[in-house]
């Protein structure tokens, strides 16, 4: 079931045209990661997704209804790029706040402060709290519901590496409940391993939308092979694949998907010449840079 619609979305401020046609929808229990420079017009796309900013062109449904109407706005859950509470509040005040607003039962709440890792500090008030702190009340102000479309803008910012960890458990499981994620992000690596897929925006258009692997087999980036020999042997393994010599006893070698088995074949083949091998697809970073800036790719 596709709970969020965008269909050839455009954008303009004045002259400006931040958003340029574009088409992305997500169905349940989908999780996107939406990559762009800044000023790609990722929040701006979701700003409209949410009904705070209006379409110039183009049409945008939320569980089929218009963006900002009672039934969008009760699906969705919105983390924003930079979290403002009431620093007189305690974080259980402020999060017991929200759930009011969406007339949800504060036990529920209290969950989502154990969830996030806030139930120790839930009783200080939110201007002693550090950066990650804020960034995990805001996280759990948007998991109320549970929403069925989350709209989660640099929802890593501030967060530490297992904190980053657990967040991603959090989104895996709203996923795993049916709930559509759309992150937007600029820490590449994280999302290699947990996201369904990638939309690349940049310039305001969409320049790629596909999964992972999908936008590897486009790219036709090379897979990397490095062959780990001995000191004496390397130069007979260098001779004997091609490729450069790298730390005096690795060999690397660049190959296109189809080649990759015949080579792990004959590389293998060489028996107790081949000490270790690394296979290195194109990272998420290299397809970036690949989609993001296509004119470069093509001169
Ligand atoms: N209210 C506004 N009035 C005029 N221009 C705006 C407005 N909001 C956004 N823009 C412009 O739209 C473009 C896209 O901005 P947007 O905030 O969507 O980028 P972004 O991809 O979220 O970037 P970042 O990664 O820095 O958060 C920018 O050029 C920005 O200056
Ligand atoms: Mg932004």
């Amino acid at each position: 079931m596709t709970i969020l619609d965008i269909k050839n979305a455009s954008k303009s401020f004045g002259d400006l045209q931040t958003v340029c046609d574009v088409s992305l929808d997500l169905a349940e229990g989908e999780r996107v990661a939406l990559l762009g420079h800044n000023g790609a017009g990722k929040t701006t796309l979701m700003r409209m997704a949410l009904g705070l900013t209006p379409v110039t062109s183009g049409r945008i449904r939320v569980l089929g209804a218009p963006p900002g109407s009672r039934k969008a706005r009760a699906a969705i859950g919105f983390l924003p790029e930079s979290v403002a509470f009431h620093g007189a509040l305690t974080g259980r005040e402020q999060l017991h706040h929200f759930a009011r607003l969406k007339s949800i039962k504060t036990g529920v709440a209290d969950d989502l402060l154990e969830r996030v890792g806030l139930t120790a500090a839930m009783h200080r008030k939110i201007r002693t709290y550090s950066k990650g702190m804020r960034q995990r009340i805001g996280l759990a102000q948007a998991l109320l519901g549970p929403p069925r479309l989350a709209l989660l803008d640099e929802p890593t910012s501030g967060l530490d590496p297992i904190s980053r960890h657990e967040f991603y458990d959090i989104v895996d499981d709203l996923a795993k409940n049916g709930t559509a994620v759309l992150l937007s992000s600029h820490a590449l690596t994280e999302l290699e391993t947990r996201t369904d897929r990638i939309a690349i925006m940049s310039k305001g258009r969409l320049l790629a939308n596909d999964s992972l692997s999908a936008l590897r087999t486009t790219a036709r980036l090379p897979i990397k092979i490095d062959v780990r020999a001995t000191a004496d042997t390397a130069a007979r393994l260098a001779k004997n694949l091609g490729g450069q010599r790298i730390n005096g006893c690795t060999v690397s070698l660049e190959v296109q998907q189809e080649e990759k088995v015949s080579l792990l074949g004959r590389i293998t083949g060489l028996g107790e010449l081949v000490k270790d091998i690394d296979v290195t697809p194109a990272s998420l970073e290299a397809l970036y840079r690949h989609y993001s800036v296509p004119d470069q790719e093509e001169k």
